[in-house]
């Protein structure tokens, strides 16, 4: 199966971004990270970036097709600053009935007030915060341990 690791605005920045709070590393190292994740588990990688709201939703969408299809594990979603914004990314969480963890880079509950709400967290699976770019292969981990048996 395979996993879609999604990622939101600004984060193509990667690497050059307020580096103190997102680290060195940039997006293609994290695909690079991602791919051996899902390699380990047998997992195959679909990976993408948008700084679009709409690009976002129609992704989360087309993952809820292949997840019902049984081509999908899941998806990691980092979507960036509109966690903190976005009803409609709830909503299409929501609609298209996906399995998804909620990832960020940065333990967001240490940060501004503002990141501590999130409109993606209720419709999340799981929550992954605060381990930088390795929590994208915990979450990854994470969707491999969801799919086995308790
Ligand atoms: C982020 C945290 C968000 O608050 C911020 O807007 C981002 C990145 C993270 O990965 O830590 O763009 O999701």
């Amino acid at each position: 199966k395979t996993v879609l690791v999604l990622n939101g605005p600004n984060l193509n920045l990667l690497g050059t971004r307020e580096p103190a709070v997102y680290g060195s590393q940039t997006l293609a190292d994290v695909e690079a990270l991602c791919l051996k994740a899902c390699a380990s588990h047998g997992f195959k990688l679909d990976f993408r970036q948008s700084n679009h709201e709409g690009a976002l939703i129609d992704a989360i969408h087309e993952a809820g097709r292949a997840q019902a299809a049984g081509t999908l594990a899941g998806v990691v979603l980092n979507a960036g600053a509109y966690t903190h914004t976005s009803v409609a990314l709830h909503d299409a969480i929501k609609g298209a009935g996906v399995t998804l963890i909620e990832l960020h880079i940065s333990n967001v509950h240490a940060r501004e007030a503002f990141r501590h709400h999130s409109y993606i967290s209720p419709a999340a699976k799981a929550v992954m915060a605060g381990f930088g770019v390795k929590g994208y292969a915990l979450a990854i981990a994470g969707l491999a341990e969801l799919a086995q048996p308790a």
